[in-house]
């Protein structure tokens, strides 16, 4: 009975704590480092069209989704889908999609990390001024030098991981909540000033242009996958992370609501930091394909010329730190609440053993950069192809597995009540599960076979 069932984790405190620590999820690297560079690799605008239309009709329902079967089963993913798919009488290989997201979750954590290592680092170097009065040049050397060193960046690693395990190990409530009330605004009005600055950068309508002016031409069959993946990668959808969030929902809370606001907040942030990056880069003469430098070549040039630099540069990249680490804590989290409810580990067992695989992973991707970087499957780096596997193929695999469950395999009485939202749109919602969001993901998956 669903009446009866509790997370053995604990429960959120409000709807707003939900909402927080969902968009602390959504809102990291996704939306800041990677939003930016792969608009720059795909061409701009078209690209832009797509991403928003896939959050608009894969990313906002399959969320509800994910929320929705979270709350119903209120435990780890694994375990959530073996009790929904027996309540339903479907087949126990329905858990094959929390399976499929402990998997994600170790691989993407293992890149994410390194990432968020190199954030670490520039705030070391904003703070101690490194960036003043830097040139385009100099800013692409100094990047270089990050990538090229794979001691410096396993030390960043190894504290970021350190410190997103720590958090884990308490339990994603204690603390969190509070920080990210208060972090994440300032992370907007910190993107603001990047755009003010943007705006009288001399590069502004270029770069406006080139992010929302659509010319198809300029999109690939990869571009769309790109798009489609990275929809579910910037809300963290397909691997079960929103799901276990989900568990630990009160069951008053309207899901409708918490999904769009999430959604809606991470598509802002996502766009204000194409418009604060995009007008630098042309005012600059930068190449907007420029790859996973992008916003680590282009920002500190910024913060190196305007007033206040050194202050606002430092905040940016502390700021982005944090963002990162919220969302770290969310992609180990099933892995975690799965291995406290199957194995009867302590959380900080739990914790530090899934720490320990993540970190090991994770130098795989540091030395893509540098010593293994002519190592190449498929014209890929092992960071390309870890990036690929995880946000083009796993996440929207589980992401329609999980469309495919909520919208065909799960009672319609329980997906209405649990949804709880008047009957017009619970209908929309159902249109969009069962057909538009399993057809879309197919279609791309149809096209880009072709790839291979
Ligand atoms: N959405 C986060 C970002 O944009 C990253 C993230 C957190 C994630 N949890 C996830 C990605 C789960 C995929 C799956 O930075």
């Amino acid at each position: 009975m669903t009446e009866t069932r509790q997370s053995i984790h604990g429960q959120w405190s409000s709807r707003w704590a939900f909402i927080l620590a969902a968009t602390g999820s959504a809102v990291g690297l996704g939306n800041i480092w990677k939003f930016p560079y792969i608009t720059g690799e795909n061409g701009g605008g078209a690209f832009v069209l797509i991403y928003l239309l896939c959050i608009a009709v894969v990313g906002i329902p399959v969320m509800m989704s994910e929320i929705m079967l979270g709350r119903r089963g209120k435990q780890s993913p694994i375990h959530t889908m073996r009790t929904l798919a027996q309540e339903e009488r479907g087949s126990s290989s329905w858990q094959i999609v929390g399976w499929s997201g402990v998997l994600a979750g170790f691989l993407i954590l293992s890149f994410y990390s390194v990432i968020a290592g190199w954030a670490l680092s520039y705030v070391v170097s904003a703070v101690s001024g490194s960036f003043s009065g830097i040139s385009a040049d100099q800013s692409s050397d100094l990047f270089g030098s990050l990538v090229s060193n794979p001691t410096v960046q396993l030390s960043w690693h190894t504290l970021f991981m350190v410190m997103t395990m720590f958090v884990v190990a308490r339990g994603v409530r204690d603390g969190l909540e509070k920080a990210i009330r208060l972090l994440m605004p300032a992370l907007l009005v910190l993107l603001l000033i990047l755009v003010g600055y943007a705006m009288n950068s001399g590069g502004f309508m270029q770069g406006f242009h080139f992010l929302f002016d659509a010319d198809f031409s300029k999109v690939t069959t990869e571009g769309v996958l790109t798009a489609l993946g990275h929809a579910f990668f910037t809300l963290s959808l397909g691997m079960g992370a929103i799901m276990v969030y989900g568990a630990y929902l009160p069951d008053d809370v309207s899901i409708t609501r918490v999904a769009f606001t999430v959604a809606i907040a991470d598509t802002a942030v996502a766009l204000l930091a194409g418009m604060a990056i995009f007008p630098i880069v042309f005012a600059n003469g930068l190449e907007p394909g420029a790859g996973p430098g992008l916003i680590f070549q282009t920002l500190p040039v910024a913060f190196g010329a305007m007033p206040g630099g050194i202050i606002f540069g430092t905040l940016f990249f502390l700021l982005l730190v944090f963002a990162a680490w919220s969302s770290a804590i969310s992609i180990i989290e099933p892995v975690v609440a799965w291995l406290v409810e199957d194995r009867g580990w302590s959380r900080k067992r739990a914790s530090i053993s899934a720490g320990g695989v993540t970190w090991v992973l994770g130098i795989a991707t540091i030395l893509s950069f540098n010593v293994w970087s002519e190592v190449k499957w498929f014209d890929k780096t092992i960071f390309d192809l870890l990036d690929y596997l995880t946000a083009n193929i796993m996440l929207p695999l589980g992401g329609l597995l999980i469309a495919l469950f909520a919208g065909w395999v799960m009672n319609q009485n329980h997906s209405r009540g649990e949804l709880g939202m008047e009957e017009g749109l619970y209908q929309r919602w159902l249109l969009l599960i069962r057909y538009v969001t399993p057809v879309a993901i197919g279609l791309v998956f149809l096209n880009a076979i072709d790839l291979i």
